[in-house]
């Protein structure tokens, strides 16, 4: 028994065996957890279990559960590659006592599982135990026989496990094995602890504790057990090999790689092949779990991750891009165990293709900077520490790709400020990191939900119906009564009111009883899952508990959001139709009045391209055909074709909604065009969205597009006001709406030619010396010496005419010096020199501007030799500046 897959399922037996219930892994982005990064941990999904908050059917439990790493209190991103142990994904074993068992029975069980199920020798064993726990010593050498020495106690925080900077958190014990002296390394709390000899490969933590802010920790209210083994290393363990990369599976991913490259790994090059394996795992499961690349929060970790494994795979010579090129591998390993990877597959491939496409674009200009900022760089001397923050954090690369490079030639980086730079980039970004954005969990629904149990929900079926109050909230308080005018929320013991999920807005409507009680719902909110809680105001008499009340939602905003919900389902298989399977939703919008919906693709959608989703979603609504609901077992479902959001935890059964006829009868899936898991509220048949017309297509994030769209009457009044601005536009335009387009372009056309020929008159009028221009009427040529001097003045003439003016007139003299000076409309002069080529060498038209800028009350002005320009604020004197010039030419000539 040595396959990951075995190791895995004894693990989960063993404790199924011993009444824990096999709990599936949660998804790597923590459900209703602001707090904490990713899923780092089996306990993260119990948190509010073990502070006693949240109740469970069970007190005992087990998993297998995803973790990453590589951000926020635990962070292994920077070792990865460089330990035979460090992984930025792996899976880890647990079980959980929520104030069952405690610390006899958990060392029991572990000792048990690891030397009878698994088989390790006791005398390779030792633990860890935090300093002051005698009783967890004592425990060690009652249940394992160890002496003192294989006990070692740990003052730090090594053996103080925590979840993150709040949560539930105790002292644990390690249990660490020694793999022989053949590798380096040392006992936990030795100078060489840090080698791979003597690996941890189980913590127990003995859960006391909540730390409620950085200052206050309380006590649980029972002590509680979370274990954590590390899959991957028990695997190397089983397997009998030194390092975790050395199992099956990462032998499996190395091999992919080498046979992507060309090349195999040697000893220079294991690292980066280890790093881009783990890398590649990490990458793959947060993208299936709904995370993509960007610059804030979860998205910059993964990018950071794909960026370091992207860097590995060009130090390893690859000239394309590799990673989305192994992920078929990698879906090979671990898709069977791990369905949402195969589901993502296609996802994770166009992600990884489109990062490594844009980083090998920075890549190179990275190492154009290196080259430029250490140009003048000699032996012995520093590389700007900032700079090198900069290659690393705008870059990606890492300081030592930075210092590699420069070595050959002797020269080190600046780590201070370097570290300096890192330091503040931090702080920055644990100010960016505020959360995700889910509300903080409200500890009032916890005992309301306990008390009550979940909500009935009878809105698919209804939209009025009975109900009592079972509960009413004000202020965050539950209160007895709610008096008319005042806010409040409410909870009963059910409702047609559809709470806000899915996308989904909640609905709204009005409550009403005896006595002439009413409460207007503005808004419906779920809370854990399954409580439904109806916000709004008592307009008139009082709401107590126990009243019976009847319950009508708005039909006719609730009937237009059902057009746009079940229109979002369609528009999102049309898209995937029209630009390729890779489409995954993100989020969507699904309003009475309108429709958004976000989902991955790399580039703007073309007008063509959103005709035909268009048209093809309209097909589907003029079908006609029914809209069904059912409820399935989730892999029944998925099997079925379902589409799901991906990093979503869906329970055992799920509600699939499925429309569009021609798919079924032509067989290519039996339930329909378009099937979803959903929980909103659908048309009776498509024919009830009337129509469909996409109104917007934009971008939200990089490689996230937004359609957004209108159904019903919303799109045909839309639609009416376009053809309203049309038909007005063709009454301005005096045709037809048919020929408006050729209209435009006929008089966009005329607009241009009129341009050029008003351009040419004022100019001809300029030259022609008429009673706005020139000099009174006087010849504009003076014959200075051997040199013509054409000056002209104009008035009121566009600036950027005069050039045109010059030239004209340098062709008319052929050979001399040309001035204009223009009085513009608002009263200030620009002047413009030019100088015949064959006179060049003896005038400089920009010095002879420099002569009349001045007169004109201005600065500088300058150009070439052969044609300058200049101004100045004085237009009167715009005629003198002239005359100095003629002056300066006469002077030279
Ligand atoms: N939660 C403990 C750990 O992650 C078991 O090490």
């Amino acid at each position: 028994m040595s396959g990951v897959n075995e190791i895995r399922s004894t693990f989960l037996n063993f404790f199924a065996e011993n009444g824990h219930e096999i709990v599936s892994s949660s998804p790597l982005v923590p459900r209703n957890d602001p707090t904490l990064m990713f899923t780092n941990a089996g306990m993260v999904q119990f948190k509010n279990v073990f502070t006693g908050v949240e109740k469970r059917p069970y007190q005992r439990a087990t998993t297998s559960q995803k973790c990453v790493r590589a951000g926020g209190k635990h962070n292994d991103l920077d070792n990865v590659g460089y330990t035979a142990r460090h992984l930025t994904f792996f899976e880890m074993l647990g079980n959980f006592s929520f104030g069952d068992y405690f610390k006899e029975r958990a060392i029991e069980l572990a000792w048990t599982l690891i030397t009878r199920e698994y088989g390790l020798k006791k005398d390779k064993l030792l633990v860890t135990v935090y300093h002051t726990d005698d009783e967890a010593a004592d425990l060690w050498k009652k249940i394992a026989g160890f002496s003192d020495d294989r006990i070692i106690r740990i003052p730090t925080s090594d053996n103080f496990w925590a979840m993150g900077d709040t949560g539930p958190c105790g002292p644990c014990s390690e249990i660490f094995i020694d793999r022989g002296d053949h590798i380096w390394g040392g006992p936990p709390g030795s100078p060489e602890e840090d080698g791979d000899r003597f690996l941890e490969f189980w913590n127990l933590v003995f859960m006391q504790y909540e730390q409620v802010t950085k200052e206050e920790r309380v006590n649980l209210p029972r002590p509680s057990i979370d274990t954590g083994m590390g899959l991957e290393r028990m695997a190397s363990i089983m397997q009998g090999v030194d390092s975790v990369f050395e199992t099956d599976l990462f032998r499996h991913l190395i091999d992919a790689t080498s046979s992507a490259l060309g090349s195999g790994p040697n000893e220079q090059t294991m690292a980066s092949f280890r790093v881009i394996a783990d890398h590649l795992r990490s990458s793959a499961f947060l993208v299936s779990d709904g995370v993509l690349p960007s610059n804030e929060g979860r998205g910059y970790v993964l990018r950071r991750i794909m960026r370091r494994a992207m860097r590995h795979a060009q130090l390893l010579g690859a000239k394309e891009p590799l990673m989305h090129r192994l992920v078929w591998a990698l879906v090979r390993e671990m898709g069977q165990a791990y369905p949402e990877l195969m589901r993502a597959e296609n996802l994770i491939e166009e992600t990884l293709r489109l990062e490594e496409t844009r980083f090998r674009k920075t890549l190179t200009r990275g190492l154009a900077i290196l080259d430029e900022k250490s140009a003048s760089l000699k032996k012995g001397d520093m590389f700007d520490g900032d700079v090198a923050f900069t290659l690393y954090d705008t870059y990606g690369f890492p300081l030592d790709l930075t210092q590699d490079a420069l070595k050959s030639r002797g020269i080190g980086v600046d780590q201070a400020s370097f570290t300096d730079a890192m330091e503040r980039q931090k702080a920055k970004a644990r100010e960016s990191w505020k959360g995700s954005g889910e509300a903080a969990s409200e500890a009032i629904w916890f005992p309301l939900r306990e008390k009550l149990g979940a909500t009935e929900f009878l809105g698919y079926e209804t939209e009025s119906a009975e109900g009592v109050v079972t509960a009413l909230v004000k202020d965050g308080q539950e209160v007895a009564s709610l008096k008319a005018g005042e806010p409040g929320a409410l909870l009963l013991n059910q409702t047609p009111f559809y709470a806000e999920s899915g996308g989904q807005v909640g609905d709204t409507g009005v409550l009403t009883g005896e006595g002439g009680i009413r409460f207007r719902v503005t808004d419906t909110q779920k809370k854990l899952g399954d409580l439904f809680v109806h916000v709004g105001t008592v307009e008139s008499g009082e709401l107590k508990l126990g009243t019976a009340l009847q319950l009508e939602v708005d039909h006719g905003r609730r009937s237009s959001i059902r057009a746009h919900h079940s229109a979002t389902h369609l528009i999102h298989e049309a898209l995937r139709q029209v630009l390729g399977d890779h489409i995954a939703q993100r989020g969507s919008m699904v309003a009475p009045d309108r429709l958004r919906f976000d989902f991955v693709h790399p580039k703007p959608i073309t007008a063509e391209e959103l005709a035909r989703v268009e048209d093809i979603a309209n097909d589907v609504v003029l079908e006609n055909d029914e809209v069904t609901t059912r409820v399935m077992g989730v892999d029944e479902a998925r099997e079925a074709g379902a589409r799901a959001l991906f990093g979503e935890k869906y329970g055992d059964e799920v509600r699939v909604v499925s429309m569009g006829r021609t798919a079924r009868e032509r067989g290519a899936n039996a339930l329909g065009w378009s099937v979803e898991l959903c929980g909103g509220t659908h048309v009776r048949r498509t024919g009830d969205i009337g129509l469909i017309t996409l109104t917007g297509e934009s971008a939200v994030a990089s490689g996230v597009r937004r359609i957004e769209a209108l159904t019903g009457n919303y799109a045909r009044r839309h639609a009416n006001e376009t053809m309203a601005l049309a038909k007005t536009a063709a009454n301005e335009l005096r045709t037809s709406i048919d020929d408006v387009p050729a209209r435009i372009t006929a008089l966009m056309d005329e607009r241009k030619k009129l341009e050029r020929e008003l351009s040419d008159a004022r100019k001809k009028l300029a030259m022609g010396g008429g009673a706005s221009a020139g000099d009174g009427g006087q010849s504009n040529v003076v014959e200075i010496g051997d040199v013509k001097f054409y000056r002209l003045h104009v008035t009121g003439l566009p600036s950027d005419e005069l050039k045109s003016l010059v030239d004209q007139a340098k062709a008319e003299i052929k050979s001399g010096v040309v001035a204009v000076a223009n009085t513009t409309a608002d009263g200030k002069a620009s002047l413009v020199v030019g100088v015949t080529k064959d006179l060049s060498a003896r005038f400089d038209a920009a010095s002879l501007v420099k002569i009349g800028v001045p007169v004109v009350g201005g600065k500088g002005g300058g150009g070439r030799a052969e044609m300058a320009q200049g101004g100045g604020p004085d237009g009167a004197k715009a005629l003198d500046a002239l005359s100095e010039i003629q002056k300066a030419i006469a002077a030279g000539a």
